[in-house]
C-alpha cells in the first residue's frame, strides 16, 4: 500500500496542478456534492470537461443503450460518440430516458469526411438531428481528412452561433496538428488520440501545450489487444494501491491531464473504470509507467 508520506506528497503535487487550470478543483468539490466524483479539464475556451467519460464505440441498438443508460446511473456524465459508431440516436434516447437536464451532460460526436463547408454544415445538422438535441458539448473532425479545413471552417461557424459549445479534431499527429492549427480560427480544444501506456503522445502533448489543446486517449486499454492489462509492472503497481491494472492505467492518464474514454458494456466494469478519483500514484510509480512508453502505435491504420 501506499505509504502517507507518499500519498502527501503526490497530493501536494496534483494540488499544484489543480492551481494550473489543468484539472479543476471547484468542479471537483461540486460533483462530489451530487455523490459522484470527478474531475474536471478546463479546455482552452473555458468550458469544463469531464476527464473521464464513456467511449461508445460499438455500443449499438437496445444493448448499447442500455449500457449508456446504466453509465449515467453509476455517475458517467461524459459520452464519446461518432458519426460512424451509428449510435448518436441511442446516446441521445438514453439522455432524455435519464430525466436529468441536458446540461448536465458532456455530449461528444465526430464527423465523418464532407467535401465541403457547406455539406459539413448539413453533417451537422444530421448529428444534431439524430441526437435529438440542440447542442453538442464537443464535436471533432475523426480523422485528418482531405477536406478538414472546409470542415472545421463550418464547425466555427457553428461553434459561434453557441451550437457547438467547443470544437476539435481527432487522430491529428504533431506534424499534422501543427499544420491544422496554422488555419484555423478557433484553436481546437481537444485532439482525441489513440493513447496509453505503450503510446504516451509526448511529442504531440509537448506539440500541443504551446497552442493549447488538451488530448483526449482513446483505447486506453488498447482496445483488449496485446493483453496490457497482464503487464507485470501494473499488475504490482494494482496490488500496491488495491486497484485493479484498469484503473491505474486511467489514474495514471488523469493525473497527466489526460482525458479518457474507455469503453465496456459491463455494469462492474463502468463502476470499477469511474473508480479512479480515491487515490494518488506516487512520483516514482508515474516515472516507472512513463518507462513503458514506446511511442509506436498499436494499430495499422494510424498515421502519427
Ligand atoms: N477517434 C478515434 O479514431 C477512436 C478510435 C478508437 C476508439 N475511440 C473511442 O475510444 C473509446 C475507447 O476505445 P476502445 O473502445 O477502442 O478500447 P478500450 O477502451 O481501450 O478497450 C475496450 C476493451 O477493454 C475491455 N474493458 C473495458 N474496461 C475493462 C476493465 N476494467 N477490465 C478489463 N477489460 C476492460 C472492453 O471489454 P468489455 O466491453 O467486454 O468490457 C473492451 O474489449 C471507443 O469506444 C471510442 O469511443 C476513438
Amino acid at each position: 500500500m501506499q505509504n502517507r508520506r507518499e500519498f502527501l506528497k503526490t497530493s501536494a503535487k496534483i494540488a499544484s496542478l489543480l492551481a494550473l487550470g489543468g484539472l479543476s478543483s471547484q468542479s471537483l468539490l461540486a460533483s462530489e456534492k451530487q455523490g459522484v466524483k470527478m474531475e474536471f479539464l478546463t479546455l482552452n475556451n473555458g468550458i469544463q470537461m469531464p476527464i473521464l467519460g464513456l467511449g461508445t464505440y460499438a455500443l449499438t441498438g437496445a444493448s448499447g443503450q442500455k449500457a449508456m443508460s446504466e453509465a449515467i446511473e453509476i455517475g458517467y456524465r461524459l459520452f464519446d460518440s461518432a458519426q460512424m459508431y451509428g449510435n448518436e440516436a441511442e446516446l441521445g434516447a438514453a439522455i432524455r430516458a435519464s430525466g436529468l437536464k441536458r446540461e448536465e451532460f458532456f455530449v461528444e460526436t465526430k464527423l465523418l469526411d464532407s467535401p465541403s463547408e457547406d455539406a459539413t454544415k448539413k453533417s451537422i445538422e444530421k448529428s444534431l438531428k439524430t441526437l435529438g438535441m440542440d447542442m453538442i458539448d464537443l464535436l471533432l473532425i475523426h480523422s485528418p481528412y482531405p477536406h478538414s479545413k472546409a470542415m472545421y471552417k463550418a464547425m466555427e461557424s457553428f461553434y459561434k452561433q453557441g451550437v457547438l459549445k467547443s470544437i476539435g479534431i481527432s487522430n491529428f499527429g504533431a506534424r499534422a496538428y501543427n499544420d491544422f492549427v496554422q488555419s484555423c480560427e478557433v484553436i481546437p480544444a481537444v485532439n482525441q488520440c489513440e493513447t496509453h501506456l505503450l503510446m504516451q503522445q509526448i511529442p504531440l502533448r509537448e506539440a500541443m501545450k504551446k497552442h493549447g489543446t488538451l488530448l483526449q486517449s482513446w483505447s486506453p486499454f488498447i482496445a483488449g489487444k496485446g493483453s496490457i492489462l497482464d503487464n507485470q509492472t501494473l499488475k504490482n503497481l494494482a496490488a500496491k494501491y488495491n486497484k485493479t491494472p484498469a484503473q491505474i492505467i486511467l489514474r495514471f492518464l488523469i493525473e497527466q491531464g489526460i482525458g479518457a474514454i474507455p469503453k465496456t458494456s459491463k455494469k462492474n466494469r463502468l463502476q470499477e473504470n469511474i473508480n479512479v478519483f480515491d487515490f494518488v500514484l506516487s512520483e516514482q510509480d508515474r516515472k516507472t509507467l512513463i518507462g513503458l512508453d514506446t511511442n509506436k502505435s498499436s494499430f495499422s491504420w494510424t498515421n502519427y
